[in-house]
């Protein structure tokens, strides 16, 4: 269930039944010569809408512009800073809870969102903090990255092995082609493999990783794939989520 595609007296009648929101976080940045710009975001959105739907889960609407600062070299890359996201998931959390929301659980899909959703996590708690006061009762913010749930990577190792990389992952891209399959295009790249390694700016991961992968072989990207990957990170996500609710 989309919080787009629902009226406020809907959204009244499910905090009745249920305190928990699902909030996709992903990221739009280069994904080398194969992967779409819109990967990271889509991805958490695709897993996202498959667990509220297999729940009956509010999902909020996709937060698809994340910290991406060292993509910026690639075009159609685009990125808030670290201080610009965390204001905005500070607003956006504080919205929600204002609501009645009270387990606000993200599905994220970069790897370089991380500290950020975690430090705007911490921003959230210190505002009651440092007031002395207690937050509204029982609010927590989780973050699930899709890629890292257990049976994800396990799938993603048995698919793949180390050609799974981490950025333009053959797993990330399966899973976009399979909600999207009018975007898969098979690509020749060479090397087959990007290579690893370390980064600072822009520049440095431009000069690094000139094509944009890093360590992934995004040639083994397809569509069988991403279904199996989609059907593993929902169950996953289920599972997690369900938990969190009870925490
Ligand atoms: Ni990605």
């Amino acid at each position: 269930m989309q919080l787009q595609l629902i009226t406020w007296p809907e959204v009244e009648t499910y905090l009745a039944r249920s305190k928990g929101i699902i909030v996709p976080i992903g990221s739009t940045e280069q994904h080398g010569p194969m992967g779409l710009v819109g990967t990271d975001a889509l991805c958490a959105e695709i897993v996202a809408g498959g667990i509220g739907d297999q729940i009956d889960a509010l999902v909020a609407p996709t937060f698809s512009i994340g910290m991406a600062q060292h993509h910026l070299g690639f075009p159609g890359s685009m990125t808030f800073r670290p201080s610009t996201l965390i204001a905005v998931l500070r607003d956006a959390v504080t919205s929600l809870v204002g609501h009645g929301f009270r387990r606000i659980y993200f599905i994220n899909g970069h790897g370089g969102n991380v500290a950020t959703v975690q430090a705007a996590f911490a921003e959230i708690y210190a505002e009651y903090s440092l007031r002395g006061e207690a937050a509204p009762q029982g609010l927590r913010c989780k973050l699930a990255n899709w890629f890292t749930y257990p049976n994800v990577m396990k799938l993603a190792r048995d698919l793949y092995g180390d050609a799974e990389g981490s950025h333009a992952t053959p797993s990330e891209i399966s899973l976009t082609w399979y909600a999207y399959p009018e975007t898969a295009q098979k690509r020749v790249l060479d090397p087959a493999r990007a290579p690893d390694g370390h980064f600072t700016d822009a520049a440095d991961y431009r000069a690094t990783f000139p094509d944009g992968r890093m360590g992934a072989d995004s040639s083994l990207a397809n569509i069988e794939d991403g279904k199996r990957l989609f059907d593993t990170a929902v169950a996953d996500g289920i599972a997690d989520y369900k938990r969190f609710l009870e925490e």
